[in-house]
């Protein structure tokens, strides 16, 4: 008898042991088109396998406005999730309020100072100490295409420049056909104009304006020239463009109604979910003017400061879990992205990917690796906000002039 208790005992000690170990992760994410759902899922499946709740605080919204609108009531309210979905400058913000747990202990362990690009490393630390764990690298300055409307339409190949580009565009007008899917939102017009910028200035002269700010730069002849061939663009896209989620438009290319989207590698997301094989199905290739440069998108979770030691365990685990390997491969697979950890084995990565990590190496080399500024990288959320507000009020009113565009994104580029 005295055995059988013992082993009862020790049976309940390992189950409460385990139990103890479980915890929740409630993580906060805007992915929520059929790409994004897939991605984050895989997340979901590593730690629900390592016995902790996931608990899945989606806010739908591209780009994530509406996602940071929700985490700052419930950071308020004394409530945060365990992870949120923040990036960039903004990891600094929230860090500053005191309210980001130091994540030094699981970074010690798994050695992310050697598993990451220094310039990855820095953006994830406050102070020196980790509080934000990175998940990808995405391209922004893609173009998408549909391989055979542009066959329909007589276009030989991916436009190279912007001049090519125009000249594709008529022609897939003229076989009545969408040039451009466009989802009209503040931050797909913004995520368009950086990549006419960066195309018509290049990557120096992009970062003198949009990442920089400098107010020469910006009311310069060349931010003058990107602003009209910015214009040019609309009038390629369609009149349900407006509102359209970013998605659905890659949806139009997906099915032949349209020919190109400018979107960041998120896009392909969606050709991926569908089974759409890139070569044949559609096509990637930089945007015009940009194949020498690399608008960089670092998605991450920001870990906030949690009670408990069950619920700390989780979210270590969370934080482990999105710098391994597993993880890494099979999310950015799905994503759309390239693994942010280094020395990953690429083997399992379509053409697209493969150029986009072949480029993330070689632009770092050249400086024409940048921050995107409309996917807050590059400057302050409160300068993005406005400088996007001004590029959309330009793309949506014809009334607004170049030269009053021009003088209202140098104003805006003046918020702190
Ligand atoms: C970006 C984000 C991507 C994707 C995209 C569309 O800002 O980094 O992961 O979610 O928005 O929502």
């Amino acid at each position: 008898m005295l055995k059988l208790s013992k082993l009862a005992a020790a049976l309940a000690l390992v189950a409460a042991g385990t139990a103890a170990m479980a915890g929740e992760v409630e993580v906060l994410h805007y992915w929520t088109s059929g790409g994004e759902a897939k991605s984050v899922a895989e997340l979901k499946k590593i730690m629900e396998a390592k016995g902790h709740v996931w608990k899945d605080f989606a806010v739908a919204g591209g780009g994530g406005d509406n996602a940071a609108t929700v985490l700052k009531s419930r950071v308020v309210s004394g409530n945060p999730p365990a992870a949120a979905q923040i990036k960039g400058p903004a990891i600094q913000e929230w860090a500053a309020e005191g309210v980001l747990a130091n994540m030094d202990p699981v970074a010690q362990a798994e050695k992310w100072d050697s598993l990451l690009p220094k310039v990855v490393a820095d953006v994830m630390k406050y102070k020196g100490n980790f509080v934000a764990v990175p998940v990808n690298v995405h391209r922004v300055n893609w173009m998408w295409a549909n391989a055979a409307v542009l066959k329909k339409a007589g276009v030989a190949g991916m436009p190279k420049n912007w001049d090519e580009f125009f000249v594709a565009a008529d022609k897939i007008k003229k076989a009545g056909l969408i040039p451009v899917a466009h989802g009209g939102q503040n931050w797909q017009d913004f995520t368009t104009f950086e990549s006419v910028v960066l195309g018509v200035g290049g990557p120096k002269f992009y970062s003198d304006a949009l990442v920089k700010l400098d107010q020469k730069a910006l009311t310069g002849e060349t931010m003058k020239k990107s602003l009209e061939t910015f214009r040019k663009i609309k009038g390629y896209t369609d009149a349900a463009a407006p509102g359209r989620d970013w998605n659905l438009a890659t949806a139009m290319v997906m099915q032949e109604k349209a020919a190109f989207q400018f979107m960041g590698d998120w896009a392909k997301g969606e050709f991926i979910a569908a089974g759409k094989v890139p070569g044949k199905d559609f096509l990637c290739a930089a945007a015009p003017g940009t194949a020498n440069a690399f608008t960089f998108n670092v998605d991450s979770f920001a870990m906030f400061k949690l009670k408990g030691a069950a619920a700390q365990k989780a979210q270590a685990d969370l934080s482990a879990a999105i710098m391994g390997t597993e993880f890494q491969e099979i999310f950015n697979l799905n994503k759309g992205s390239i693994p942010v950890r280094l020395n990953m084995n690429m083997a399992k990565f379509d053409d697209c990917a493969k150029l986009s990590g072949k480029d993330f190496v070689e632009t770092a080399k050249t400086g024409g690796l940048v921050p995107s500024a409309a996917h807050g990288m590059a400057i302050s959320p409160a300068a993005e906000g406005a400088i996007k507000d001004a590029v959309s009020q330009f793309w949506n009113d014809d009334k607004i002039s170049v030269d009053e565009a021009q003088k209202r994104i140098a104003a805006a580029a003046k918020t702190k």
